[in-house]
C-alpha cells in the first residue's frame, strides 16, 4: 500500500470536521428527494406494459434451455442479485477453481450450439453449467444509471437486434442492456443464439410453463391473453413480436422497480428529520457515510451512485481492466461503475467479483483503503482507520437504514413467480455406471426441463470416449432391482428396463466426447406426469470387463 496516500483525519480534526460538516450534512431540506426515473422517449410506459415484461423478464422460456430467466440471476429478495453467486462458480482469470481470484458469478447454461441443437465443449467449465466471469449487480434501481454492466457497456443508444435500427436515443440504457443475456452464449442463449429463434419461440410457448406462485396481477393479465402473441396485441395493438417490443416491455417493468422505502427514504423524504428515533449508530453511520467516511464522495445521494467509475482496489487490475475494456483510455483501468448500494445487505458477497463476503467485511476494506493500488486507485479512497465504533455505525446503517422492506420480503413491486429452476430438478440419475477402458466414467447431461411442448430438449453424455459409437436408450420403466439385463452386450449394470424400449438412437460423440440427443417433447397434456427412462451406451473396444460398450448412469425425466 502506497505510504503517501491521504489519511483519515484524526480524532481531534474529525471532530471539529464534523461539527462545521454538521449543519451541512444533517439539514433534510437539502438532501435530493428520491424521484421516479425518467423514461425514454421513445419508450413511454403503455397499459399493462409493465407487467408484460414482468412475464418476460420471469421467463425461463426465453433460454435456449428453458433454464433461466432474467430473473434467475436477478432475485428481488436477494437484493436484485443471485443468492447462488455465494458458491464462486467461475475460477477466475487463473482458470483454478479455490484461489484467490475466483469469482461469485452466476451460473447460466451448459454450453450448446443453439441452431444445432448440440451440446459443445467449453474450455473453462467443459459440459459443466457455465458462469459468467462477473457478480450480478442489481437490477433494482438500475433505471437511474446512464449506462449498465459493471463496466458501462451497455450505452443510452438502443439498436434493436432485429432491424439494426436505433430505436432509442437517449435513457435507453435497460433496453441496450436486455438485449444481451438472451443471446449469450454463458446465460441464456447459447452459441448461434438469434433473436429471431427466441421471438418466434415466444409466439409458440405457452406463457410461465415452468413457474409456479404467479403474483395476482399477472393471473389476471394471463387470464385475460392466455398466449404470448395475445399479451403483445393487449400492449401494442397486433400480436407481433418483436425483439424491440420485449425490450421496450422488460425496460419499463425495470423502470418499475424503485426502492425507495428505505429508513434513508424516509429521512429524504421529510417524513423524519433525523434518525434519533433509532439506535444511535444509525444517526453516526449517516453522519460518517455522508462526512468523515468519505463515502457520499462516490455513494451521492438520493441514490448512493455517481453515473461515474472508479478504481476502489478490489483486485488487481490485470485481473479484469473494467472500463478502460470499453473506452480503451488508461484512466480508466481497473475502474468499475459504482453501484447503488441500497439493499446491500441483502446482496452479499460485494463488489463485481463478490470479493467482500459481508458487510462488514466490506467496512474493513474501505477502512484499510483497498487491497490493491496499480497506480489508478481513486484519490478519494482513503485510508480511514476506522475505530470498531465507527465500523459498527456504518455496517448499521448500511444494513439497517438502506434496506427496503419490500426488496426483502418480495412485496409489490417486488413480487414475483417461483421459478422451476428454485424447485429440485425434475431429471435425476439414479443407478450405476460403468467405467470405460481407462476407468473413466461419462456423464449424462440432463438439464433441460422435458416440459410439454418443447420442441428444443436435449439429453446429453460428456467426458465420453470421442468419435464413436454412442447409443441412447429411452425405456418407459427403470429397473429397480438393477438386475444386469441378460443381454450379452451388456454384461454391466443396466439401469433402464431394456425389455420397455421406447426408442433408440444412435450417434456418434464428437471430439470432446459429447453427444446430445434431441426429443421434442409433443404439447399434449396426456403426457403430463410421465416419466421416461435413459441411458447412454458408449462403444469403447478397450472397455474389455464389459465387451466393448460401457454405460452411463441412468437417467429418469419426468415430463412437466
Ligand atoms: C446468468 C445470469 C444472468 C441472467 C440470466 C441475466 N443477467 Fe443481468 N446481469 C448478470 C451479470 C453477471 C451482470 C453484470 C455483467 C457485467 O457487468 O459484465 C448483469 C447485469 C445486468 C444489469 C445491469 C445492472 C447495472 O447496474 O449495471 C441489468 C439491468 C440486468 N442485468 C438485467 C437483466 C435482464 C433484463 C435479463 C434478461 C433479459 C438479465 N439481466 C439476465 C447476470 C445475469
Ligand atoms: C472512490 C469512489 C468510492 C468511495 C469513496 C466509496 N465507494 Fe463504495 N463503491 C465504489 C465502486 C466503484 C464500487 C464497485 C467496486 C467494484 O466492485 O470493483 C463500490 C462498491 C460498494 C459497495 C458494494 C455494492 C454491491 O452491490 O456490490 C458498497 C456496499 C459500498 N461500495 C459502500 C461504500 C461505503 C460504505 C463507503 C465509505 C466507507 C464507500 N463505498 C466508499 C465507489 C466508491
Amino acid at each position: 500500500m502506497a505510504s503517501n496516500r491521504p489519511r483519515f483525519l484524526p480524532v481531534a480534526a474529525m471532530a471539529c470536521f464534523a461539527a462545521t460538516m454538521a449543519p451541512a450534512v444533517l439539514a433534510q431540506a437539502d438532501t435530493p428527494m428520491p424521484n421516479p426515473p425518467e423514461f425514454p422517449f421513445e419508450n413511454p410506459m403503455l397499459t399493462d406494459q409493465d407487467v408484460l415484461g414482468k412475464f418476460l423478464f420471469w421467463e425461463e422460456q426465453i433460454s435456449t434451455d428453458n433454464t433461466m430467466a432474467c430473473g434467475t440471476c436477478h432475485i428481488h429478495e436477494a437484493g436484485g442479485a443471485d443468492p447462488r453467486a455465494v458458491n464462486k462458480p467461475h475460477p477466475g482469470p487463473d482458470g483454478i477453481f479455490g484461489t484467490d481470484d475466483d469469482i461469485a458469478g452466476s451460473r447460466g447454461i451448459v454450453r450448446q450450439d443453439a441452431a444445432a441443437g448440440q451440446f459443445v465443449h467449453s474450455d473453462i467449465f467443459g459440459s459443466g453449467v457455465q458462469s459468467t466471469n462477473r457478480k450480478a449487480p442489481t437490477a433494482i434501481n438500475a433505471p437511474y444509471f446512464n449506462q449498465l454492466f459493471w463496466d458501462g457497456r451497455a450505452t443510452e443508444a438502443y439498436t434493436d437486434p432485429q432491424s439494426g435500427l436505433v430505436e432509442i436515443g437517449y435513457l435507453g440504457a435497460l433496453e441496450s442492456q436486455a438485449a444481451g443475456p438472451p443471446v449469450s452464449d454463458v446465460e441464456m442463449g447459447g452459441v448461434n443464439r438469434t433473436w429471431d429463434a427466441i421471438t418466434a419461440k415466444l409466439a409458440d410457448v405457452t406463457p410461465m410453463a415452468l413457474a409456479t406462485n404467479l403474483p395476482a396481477e399477472m393471473l389476471d393479465f394471463l387470464a385475460d391473453n392466455p398466449t404470448y402473441p395475445d399479451m403483445f396485441e393487449a400492449v401494442y395493438g397486433d400480436p407481433t413480436i418483436t425483439s424491440k417490443r420485449v425490450m421496450f416491455a422488460i425496460g419499463n417493468y425495470e423502470r418499475t422497480l424503485i426502492s425507495d422505502e428505505t429508513v434513508l427514504d424516509a429521512f429524504l423524504k421529510g417524513e423524519i428529520q433525523d434518525f434519533t428515533g433509532y439506535d444511535p449508530k444509525m444517526q453516526a453511520g449517516f453522519e460518517l457515510f455522508q462526512g468523515n467516511a468519505n463515502c457520499a464522495a462516490c455513494h451521492v445521494l438520493p441514490f448512493t451512485m455517481d453515473n461515474d467509475f472508479h478504481n476502489v482496489g478490489v483486485r488487481p487490475d490485470a485481473e479484469d481492466h473494467g472500463r478502460f475494456d470499453v473506452t480503451g483510455d488508461p484512466a480508466d483501468m481497473g475502474r468499475f461503475k459504482t453501484p447503488n448500494i441500497r439493499n446491500a445487505k441483502l446482496r452479499t458477497p460485494l463488489f463485481h467479483n463478490g470479493a467482500a463476503a459481508s458487510v462488514p467485511d466490506l467496512i474493513d476494506f474501505y477502512s484499510r483503503g483497498g487491497d490493491f493500488d496499480d497506480g489508478n486507485l481513486d484519490p478519494n479512497l482513503l485510508v480511514l482507520d476506522l475505530t470498531q465504533d465507527e465500523k459498527d455505525a456504518l455496517i448499521f446503517f448500511i444494513e439497517e437504514g438502506l434496506t427496503d422492506p419490500r426488496v426483502e420480503a418480495g412485496t409489490f413491486p417486488f413480487n414475483r413467480p417461483t421459478l422451476h429452476s428454485e424447485l429440485p430438478p425434475l431429471n435425476t440419475t439414479y443407478g450405476v455406471a460403468s467405467a470405460d477402458g481407462n476407468g473413466g466414467f461419462a456423464q449424462v447431461i440432463d438439464t433441460h426441463p422435458a416440459n410439454l411442448g418443447n420442441g428444443d430438449f436435449l439429453l446429453g453424455v460428456s467426458d465420453a470416449v470421442p468419435n464413436t459409437g454412442a447409443v441412447l436408450v429411452f425405456a418407459f420403466d427403470d429397473d429397480p432391482a438393477g438386475t444386469p439385463y441378460p443381454d450379452p452386450r451388456f454384461p454391466v449394470p443396466v439401469n433402464v428396463d431394456l425389455g420397455t424400449i421406447l426408442l433408440t438412437a444412435a450417434m456418434t460423440t464428437d471430439a470432446d466426447g459429447i453427444a446430445t440427443y434431441n426429443l421434442p417433447i409433443p404439447k399434449n397434456p396426456v403426457l403430463s406426469g410421465f416419466l421416461v427412462y435413459g441411458q447412454w451406451f458408449i462403444a469403447d473396444p478397450t472397455a474389455l470387463a464389459t465387451g466393448g460398450v460401457y454405460g452411463t448412469e441412468g437417467v429418469a425425466i419426468t415430463i412437466l
